[in-house]
C-alpha cells in the first residue's frame, strides 16, 4: 500500500534521518510520526496512535547529530529536520516499524 500524498504536508524534497540505528529519506515539513508514517503507512495507520499529543504512544528520544543534546518528544507534534537520529521510541512505534529491520538494541 502507498500511503496517499495528502496525508503529508506539501514537500519539495526527502531528508535524511536515523531510525535506531539505520537511516532513512522521509519527507522535509512533515512530523516524524508522518515521516513513521511514510515508512510504513499500513501499519502506522492502524496504531493506536492519537495524532493529537495525548495518548503518549509516539515518544521519542532523539538527537540532531553527534554532540548534540539528547531530548524527548512526542513525534505527533516534533518536525523531523536533517540529520535527526532518533535513539528510542516508545514499543508501539517500534511496532509499526517492525518491518524496518531496526536495531534491537533499543527495545
Ligand atoms: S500520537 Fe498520541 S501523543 Fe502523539
Amino acid at each position: 500500500m502507498t500511503a496517499p500524498t495528502t496525508l503529508f504536508r506539501p514537500f519539495t524534497r526527502l531528508i535524511r534521518i536515523a531510525i535506531l540505528g539505520r537511516h532513512f529519506e522521509v519527507p522535509e515539513n512533515n512530523t516524524l510520526l508522518r515521516c513513521f508514517q511514510y515508512l510504513a503507512p499500513e501499519p502506522v495507520s492502524y496504531g493506536r496512535f492519537c495524532w493529537n499529543e495525548d495518548c503518549q504512544y509516539c515518544r521519542v528520544t532523539f538527537d540532531l547529530g553527534q554532540g548534540s543534546t539528547s531530548r524527548a518528544a512526542l513525534s505527533c507534534k516534533l518536525m523531523a529536520q536533517e540529520g535527526m537520529r532518533v535513539t528510542e521510541a516508545a514499543s508501539e512505534i517500534r511496532y509499526c516499524l517492525r518491518t524496518l529491520g531496526l536495531s534491537e538494541a533499543n527495545r
